[in-house]
């Protein structure tokens, strides 16, 4: 089956940043004042090829993440058919041959094993070409100290910026050398029914947190299984808090290991745990 993505509306970068004015960046590139409005309010359709949804919008958590065909380090991929039954994971990168971003694909590098125990498929996005990336690729390699084969997830060549304006992931902030706006540094999760269930949204100057990623992970997979939610800085093997929708009588039986309650001064009884289960 073909798939398709039509996009409608202003996707052309360089007239999102219409009416922009030069300054320097904090991070020394030179940048310029978008009209953030104009970035904002990109509009796409997209096609779903089962369904025939046609979106306006980037989807909000829950819906079904957009479909798209993409030039890869891999080849040709249509997304959806890609991830197959897995987790998916996409990271988009303001540029290649730039520090912060080489120390995150190096980090992704080493920490490929850990994604793919858990059942999730890498891929990343950086606006530039195949042919870069894969010189990139060398450095990343070096950088991360693997002297493995081959390079564990395949790279987007976005040289043209249109899935970075489809998924609405310019950063109006920083701009490349021709004033055209970056790439943030986003990370959307998709679960294997390719519903879009995290977003994470980082200017380009700021490196992610990688356990961090990995722990939104296991805290979805945890949770999409039992009726538990994790509390803040939650770790794999850590208590967990039962959900409000679970009766008392249905404790027992939910949570043979156990349930305790935090008394709390409104004398609701709501704040309560339960072993990682
Ligand atoms: C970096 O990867 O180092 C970077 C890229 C774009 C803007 C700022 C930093």
């Amino acid at each position: 089956m073909s798939v398709k993505v039509t996009e409608v509306g202003v996707l052309d970068p360089r007239q999102a940043a219409g009416g922009r004015k030069d300054r320097q960046s904090r991070s020394g590139h030179r940048t310029v004042d978008v009209q953030r409005s104009s970035v904002a309010h990109l509009h796409f359709h997209s096609v779903y090829p089962d369904t025939d949804i046609v979106h306006e919008k980037m989807p909000t958590l829950g819906e079904m993440f957009p479909n798209f065909t993409c030039t890869t380090t891999i080849g040709t991929l249509s997304f959806h058919k890609w991830l197959g039954d897995s987790w998916g994971i996409l990271f988009s990168h303001p540029a290649d041959f730039t520090p912060v971003c080489t120390t995150e694909l190096a980090r992704l590098v080493n920490l490929a094993p850990e994604f793919e125990k858990r059942n999730v498929k890498i891929i990343a996005l950086s606006c530039d070409s195949v042919k870069n990336h894969e010189l990139w690729q060398k450095d990343v390699k070096s950088y991360a100290g693997d002297k493995s084969p081959g390079f564990p997830f395949p790279i987007i060549d976005d040289s043209d910026r249109n899935l970075a304006v489809l998924l609405g992931m310019l950063d109006p902030d920083e701009v490349d050398s021709h004033g055209i706006p970056l790439t943030a540094r986003a990370v959307f999760v998709i679960d294997p029914k390719k519903k879009y269930r995290l977003s994470i949204l980082y200017p380009a100057t700021i490196g992610r947190n990688f356990n961090e990623i990995l722990r939104t992970i296991d805290a979805m997979q945890l949770t999409d299984t039992h009726k538990v939610a994790t509390p803040a800085d939650w770790e794999v093997g850590k208590e967990c808090m039962i959900l409000p929708v679970v009766t008392n009588l249905q404790l027992n039986k939910m949570f043979p290991r156990g349930t305790t309650s935090v008394a709390v001064p409104s004398g609701l009884p709501y704040m309560r745990k339960t072993p990682h289960p």
